[in-house]
């Protein structure tokens, strides 16, 4: 691995642990709840997210450029929720990336969907690419909606994007997320998903970890929760400092009450 690529993996990990925020939905989703203005959405994360997960158009615009927070830049899409989500291409190139400081890029690969090979071949594209510059690639194994999120799926997906090349893989917690990780021989992080009560999401991310995870690269439930910043907080304690559930929950809560005395 040259140097520049294990010195950008290592501004995304911290002590091998990571807490990624994604904020990269609008891709496909158009203003996702709770990213209909990014700017505000995002700016009061940034000092709990240990990279923000994005596209270029939201960096341009939302961000900051005196910013540190290291950038997973999404380099796929072309597609849309009125479409085959599976149709994507790469939109955004290596040079870019690296004119934009990216500490990675994102892809995603569509194991068993219709594009199933030309999404891995954008994952192939940019690996050769990225080893030029020194660029680790963030494989997201998405899910079409024929596919069964389990841990063989899973693992298959998860596989496959790390024999092509990725540095780090995301993918979605399911039963046995053991077997997904055991199988992978790189790093993985997971999604957090749909919306889900916040006690419910802080589990998600602790079961995940104790299972292997090296992370999260969480979006709704972190921006669309009651209180984002004490979610994220929240997850930073199950990921960094290695809190059990209760614990984490009751930094949540904390944050909430802190804020509703601000009101
Ligand atoms: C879409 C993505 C999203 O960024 C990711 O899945 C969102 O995270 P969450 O599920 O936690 O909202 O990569 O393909």
């Amino acid at each position: 691995m040259s140097w520049g690529l294990s010195n950008r993996i290592s501004r995304i990990m911290k002590g091998g642990r990571t807490v990624m925020l994604a904020v990269d939905h609008g891709y496909f989703q158009g203003p996702t709840t709770g990213l209909e203005n990014p700017r505000r959405t995002i700016t009061p994360l940034l000092p709990f997210a240990d990279s923000l997960m994005l596209t270029r158009g939201v960096l341009r615009t939302s961000v900051d450029p005196g910013q540190s927070v290291p950038i997973v830049l999404r380099v796929t899409g072309g597609t849309s929720i009125l479409k085959e989500l599976s149709n994507e291409v790469v939109v955004t190139s290596i040079e870019e990336a690296v004119r934009l400081n990216a500490s990675a890029v994102a892809v995603s690969v569509f194991v068993g969907s219709e594009h199933e090979k030309q999404t891995l071949a954008n994952l192939a594209q940019l690996v050769d690419e990225g080893e030029r510059y020194g660029m680790p690639v963030l494989a997201v194994t998405a899910v079409g909606r024929e596919m069964t999120r389990d841990a063989r799926y899973l693992g298959l997906a998860c596989r496959i994007a790390a024999e092509l090349g990725a540095s780090v893989v995301k993918t979605y917690y399911c039963e046995d997320f053991r077997k997904v990780v055991d199988g992978c021989p790189v790093p993985v992080v997971i999604a957090g998903g749909k919306k889900l009560p916040e006690r419910d999401a802080l589990q998600l991310a602790h079961d995940a970890i104790s299972e292997g995870a090296v992370g999260v690269d969480m979006g709704r439930n972190i921006f669309q929760s009651t209180n984002p910043v004490g979610m994220i907080k929240a997850v930073q304690a199950v990921v960094h400092a290695g809190k059990g559930v209760d614990d984490a929950f009751h930094v949540f809560n904390e944050e909430e009450k802190a804020s509703a005395k601000l009101r």
